[in-house]
């Protein structure tokens, strides 16, 4: 018996690896780690943010990012909106309800004014984990050596220009004094006064008040939003996948016990 509740036990407890990738030069608020992104939490049965960012994404993105693995009529469905409303609200041109997500502008045209086609993007959470989306798309900042005016500190010198100034207001990589901290991990302090010593430190992100028609978490909740149906996009059966786990992990346990149960009745044969 305690062999198997050990192989039940290393089973159940084997770590959930998650793509992700490095996130450039991003400070944390502290400044004490850089290159790791900020984690957002999808959640796939949420409909009501999938909506939003939905919505988001197709005024905000389309026009340069196809999501051409999918369909309309998928998305409307599993986003359960209805088709009229799909239709006028988030369609554009002559696209029809059962057509690939494609969009109509040429990659060479693109490459020749951005520099990089923009890619498309059905896989794009797959491809780099959703903590990296959500920190890219809220990492864009104001810098004039670059050609668009605007650079990234998750994707350093990226190609694409700002389409989210207008909502998070204009962003700025600001230094800022921070606390020194000792080897051991405590915060370091001045031997005679006491006083707490801090440095400069440079590059952290912050938003000029007032530029944004969105307050900082408005904003942080339309790009959690934005990140949850892009990795909607990226895994459209996750919800569907996850409910019928629970049955499989049931049946597979059921499963077990009867199987230990035949296991016992053959061993009292062997002696
Ligand atoms: C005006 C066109 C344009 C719009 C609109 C646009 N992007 Fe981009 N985007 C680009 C270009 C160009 C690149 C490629 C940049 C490069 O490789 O340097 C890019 C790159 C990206 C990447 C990185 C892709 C990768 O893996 O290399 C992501 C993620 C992304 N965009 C998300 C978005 C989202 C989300 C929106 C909507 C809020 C959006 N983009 C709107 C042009 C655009």
């Amino acid at each position: 018996m305690k062999k198997f509740l050990l192989i039940f036990a290393i089973f159940f407890s084997f770590p959930i690896f998650s793509a992700g990738a490095g996130c450039g030069t991003l400070l944390s608020d502290d400044g004490l780690q850089e290159g790791v992104c900020e984690h957002v939490e999808i959640d796939a049965n949420n409909k009501a943010s999938l909506q939003r960012g939905a919505k988001l994404y197709m005024n905000y993105c389309f026009a340069c990012h196809s999501l051409k693995y999918g369909r309309y009529k998928r998305v409307a469905d599993d986003l359960e909106i209805p088709y009229d409303i799909f239709e006028k609200n988030l369609m554009f041109g002559e696209a029809k309800i059962g057509d690939l997500m494609e969009i109509s502008m040429q990659e060479k045209d693109s490459k020749a004014w951005f520099g990089a086609p923009p890619p498309d993007l059905t896989l794009e959470v797959s491809l780099h984990g959703a903590d990296w989306v959500y920190s890219y798309l809220k990492s864009f900042y104001t810098d004039e050596a670059r050609p668009l005016g605007v650079n990234n500190k998750v994707y350093e010198n990226v190609g694409m220009p700002n389409v989210l100034l207008d909502l998070q207001g204009e962003q700025r990589s600001v230094c800022k004094q921070v606390p020194m901290y000792a080897e051991n991990g405590g915060l370091k302090q001045d031997p005679l006064t006491g006083e707490i010593l801090t440095q400069e430190k440079c590059g952290f992100l912050e938003v000029v008040p007032g530029t944004g028609l969105l307050s900082p978490e408005e904003f942080d909740q339309s790009m959690v939003d934005l990140t949850n149906f892009l990795a909607y996009m990226s895994d459209p059966i996750k919800e569907k996948r996850e409910y019928i786990g629970k049955y499989v992990i049931l049946y597979l346990l059921i499963l077990l016990v009867l199987s230990y149960l035949l296991y016992r009745e053959f061993k009292k044969d062997v002696h």
